[in-house]
């Protein structure tokens, strides 16, 4: 469906369902975890009543958050003893109840492990200003504003635009995308105290356009091909299905950070051979079962409150993810995720 998103649905499958399904997100995380220490480091620190803010920009429901705000906070308490205040950011469908329970039980939570550390939470894109002027010493974003804030046209014959090979329909996104970026990055020069930092780790397009994960699109569109074959799924409604996002090339990251006045970038780096955790387990183990389980759960993850738009009928869903397992099995690399990764460091000058 082309337009403006409905920024009150989950963009992550709910009920804690993505904090079980998301060790890909959680290991891509891992990528920014030397810069996120680095720049906690050094990080402009207020003294109270001024609160020290750390933003976490598209928390989803909190796991994957628990080791960088945990990490975060351990940098910056090796300099103050003083309150710190971690703000989550999500869309306001998100599943915050996760969130919210993860910081409570997880042992992992930085409340459990830091005396002097607060948890507080905003639904709001971060598309645009989410928190006061110059509030926030270090940010922190993963896997994020791949997501844009609206589909901008149709993709005929996929789900994901970056399969397909009409530069007209291409463009419409990448323009997209270059848009909500600069908002994003104009929101967070706002946000940001002079000398805050910003660390981010994103999914990225080669610079030759490709993405990696080709083959897992792929297999969508053919299952979705089956259930319009079938006669459950009406021929338009499938094709008005699109994934909301755009990877954006490193250029297309890097670029409107150098032309923004107030940003500086410290440091931008590509990863390109990042293995996929699950593929790597299977490789050792050799049981294609618990890879398809796995796989498939992460597909379910982020995809299924998108889906859950145009495969209404409950049974035709199970089915889908069923059918995307069957054909797993058959073929794993069909599965097999492979993802380009940028990690930024970007100031606020
Ligand atoms: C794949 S999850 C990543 C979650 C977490 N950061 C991680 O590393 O696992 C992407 C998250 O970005 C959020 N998101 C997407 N667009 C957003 C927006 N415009 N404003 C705020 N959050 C957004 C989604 O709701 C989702 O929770």
């Amino acid at each position: 469906m082309s337009g403006e998103l409905n920024e009150h649905e989950a963009v992550m499958s709910g009920h804690g369902f993505y904090n079980r399904h998301s060790v890909l997100q959680a290991a891509a995380a891992e990528l920014g975890m030397a810069a996120l220490r680095s720049a906690a480091a050094v990080v402009p620190i207020s003294a109270p009543p001024q609160p020290l803010i750390v933003a976490d920009y598209g928390c989803s429901q909190g796991q994957n958050s628990l080791r960088p705000m945990g990490e975060s906070i351990a940098a910056l308490r090796a300099r103050t003893g003083d309150p710190i205040t971690v703000v989550h950011t999500d869309l306001p469908g998100n599943d915050f109840s996760a969130l919210f329970e993860s910081l409570a039980h997880d042992p992992a939570s930085y409340l459990l492990t830091d005396g002097n550390a607060y948890a507080l939470a905003t639904g709001r894109s971060f598309y645009e200003e989410v928190l006061p002027p110059a509030s926030v010493a270090l940010g922190w974003s993963a896997t994020t504003t791949h997501w844009l804030s609206a589909i901008p046209g149709p993709v005929p014959g996929h789900l994901n635009v970056q399969l397909s090979e009409d530069e007209t329909v291409r463009a419409k996104f990448a323009n997209q995308a270059a848009s909500d970026w600069r908002g994003f990055l104009a929101a967070r020069a706002a946000e940001l105290d002079v000398g805050g930092r910003l660390v981010m780790v994103e999914p990225c397009s080669h610079p030759d356009g490709t993405i990696g994960s080709e083959n897992v699109m792929r297999l969508m569109d053919d299952v979705l091909d089956e259930l319009v074959a079938d006669g459950r799924l009406d021929v338009d409604t499938a094709a008005d299905t699109t994934i909301p996002a755009w990877l954006r090339t490193p250029a297309e990251y890097q670029e409107p950070i150098d032309d923004h006045p107030g940003l500086a970038l410290v440091s931008g780096r590509v990863v390109e051979g990042f293995p996929s955790p699950l593929w790597t387990q299977f490789e050792g183990s050799g049981d294609v079962g618990t890879f398809v389980r796995a796989a498939v759960g992460s597909m379910r993850g982020w995809s299924e409150a998108m889906l859950a738009a145009t495969i209404v009928d409950a049974r035709d869903l199970d089915w889908f993810y069923a059918r995307c397992g069957e054909l797993g099995t058959a073929d794993p690399e069909r599965l097999h995720i492979k993802v380009f990764h940028i990690v930024l460091d970007i100031q606020r000058r």
